[in-house]
């Protein structure tokens, strides 16, 4: 008995080891006109199509460390959407790293510091309706929940704003207040009117109607002040989207006509009320495919990963998140080791797919296939600027011994800087990875950097390293 035991788990360990098992592949393939190619499953080498038709939805998540590829994923499958389907996109960029890339690929960058939302905007809504949207931003925004006297005044003066008021603002809502002599709900919101972060008071200059049909879009939110300014962006964009998207009837069109990125937007994707959450509840019967994208699953709502048609999980290495996915899709000990030890654009991905028969698959997937436009790189010395194209740079630093990982380090830090980085900067990260004064000097000159910048690279380093107070004496000692 006991052996038999045995022997069977061993054959089921050994089965196992074979391959933990794929999607067949008649879910995976589809014509390239149909479906977006990504990669190959790490096992049978079957290319993945990512497709629609296919899946319970169109919206996709994607989690994984800094550098683990998460841009370059959304990059690459809104590239190729845009040649199967000729679908629209409109990137909110929290934090302004796919300006250049957006321009670089002939779409248009909108500063959101510069263009106005006029909050009040019905976008086609009844203003009942309305009132509802605004109230559940202000809701996640300003904490309304703990505030139930304010939340009764504003939404009533809400509702009289718009009997009284024919293209009314958010000044207008708080002037009401105000008159009522309701002054902590207009305290609340008064933030919003400050002059220089009034982007949500003043009439709208964007016209999302036509940004949702203009190509690749990517709205600049990162110079807007504060993380609730862009969140409150973030969300009254998704409402007009969405109340467009419905509006629109659900005909037989061919492909997916907008993908709506959100990436980094901790704030309204992990808020239950959030319009984030309804898009991916409800699924399929929004004409658009939604994107998210963090560093952090926990900052995901748990509705989101269990919801979306496709999930994307990147490396991941804290034992916190990898449970918190792991909770939420289910697959088994061995994936859960293999994401660990992801290299770069390796993943692991879970779709739920609409036939019957099928349920949700979590398999794996060697690197994902991407492209990425030539993309140049510049480096800041002092008043001089360096362009040198992405891959080169790689090749130099790989020439310089650096591995693939430190390589991928440095080109984080350029992404971040939308493709500029301050030499100094640079300089700290290879001095960081052990290398000698003289060998970095020798890199910038190679580089094209002039002799006189070299010597204030150096001084600007080390004076940031005294700032923060690490003077790395080890690699004082090492010079010459
Ligand atoms: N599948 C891939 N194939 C080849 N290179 C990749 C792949 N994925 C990412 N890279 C490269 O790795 C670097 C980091 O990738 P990316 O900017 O997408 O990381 P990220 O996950 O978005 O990081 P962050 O959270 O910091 O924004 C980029 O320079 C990118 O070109
Ligand atoms: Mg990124």
């Amino acid at each position: 008995m006991q052996l038999k035991e045995c022997l069977t788990s061993q054959t089921a360990q050994r089965l196992f080891l074979v391959h933990p098992p794929e999607p067949t592949p008649d879910l995976l393939l589809s014509d390239p006109s149909e479906g977006i190619y990504i990669g190959k499953t790490r096992w049978l080498n079957v290319p993945v199509f990512w497709n629609y038709k296919k899946l319970i939805n169109s919206h996709l998540a994607i989690v994984g460390i800094t550098g683990a590829g998460k841009s370059y994923l959304v990059k690459t499958f809104l590239t190729r959407a845009a040649l199967v389907w000729n679908s629209n996109a409109i990137i909110l960029d929290w934090t302004g790293e796919y300006n250049n890339w957006v321009k670089q690929a002939g779409g248009q960058v909108i500063s959101l510091g510069k263009e106005s939302i006029n909050l009040l905007d019905l976008a086609g809504l009844k203003p009942m309706e309305r009132v509802k949207q605004i109230m559940s931003s202000f809701e996640i925004l300003i904490d309304l929940n703990n505030f139930p006297e304010e939340r009764f005044d504003i939404e009533e003066a809400l509702e009289e704003t718009y009997h009284k008021i024919k293209k009314p603002t958010l000044a207008d809502l708080v002037a009401i207040l105000e008159k009522k002599k309701k002054k902590h709900a207009a305290r609340l919101l008064r933030q919003f009117l400050i002059e220089g972060s009034d982007f949500f008071s003043r009439q709208s200059t964007l016209e999302f109607d036509k940004l949702a049909e203009s190509g690749l879009v990517c709205v600049d939110l990162h110079s807007l002040p504060t993380e609730e300014m862009r969140s409150l962006a973030g969300l009254t964009i998704l409402q007009f989207l969405k109340e467009k998207m419905r509006r629109e009837e659900l005909k037989e069109t061919k492909g997916i006509k907008l993908f709506v990125v959100i990436d980094e937007a901790w704030k309204i994707a992990s808020d239950e009320r959030s319009d984030v959450i309804t898009i991916v509840r409800e699924g399929r019967k929004y004409n658009f495919g939604l994107i998210v994208a963090s560093q952090n699953p926990t900052d995901m709502h748990k509705t989101i990963i269990s919801n979306v048609g496709t999930m994307f999980i990147l490396r991941l290495v804290l034992r916190e998140y990898k449970d918190y996915m792991r909770s939420s899709l289910n697959y088994s000990p061995y994936i859960d080791d293999a994401i660990s030890g992801f290299g770069v654009g390796d993943a692991a991905v879970n779709m739920i797919f609409s036939k019957r028969s099928e349920k949700a698959h979590t398999f794996l997937l060697d690197k994902i296939d991407g492209e990425e436009p030539l993309f140049v790189y510049t480096i800041k010395v002092g008043k001089m600027t360096i362009e040198v194209e992405r891959e080169q740079l790689s090749r130099m630093l790989y020439e310089l011994g650096l591995t693939d990982e430190q390589i991928n380090l440095v080109k984080v830090d350029f992404e971040r800087g939308d493709g500029v980085l301050e030499a100094s900067t640079l300089v700290s990260l290879l001095e960081k990875f052990g290398y000698s004064h003289t060998s970095v000097m020798t890199f910038l000159r190679q580089l094209g950097v002039e002799e006189k910048f070299i010597v204030e690279v150096f001084s600007l380093t080390r004076r940031r390293h005294a700032t923060k107070g690490v003077v790395d004496l080890k690699l004082e000692e090492v010079e010459e």
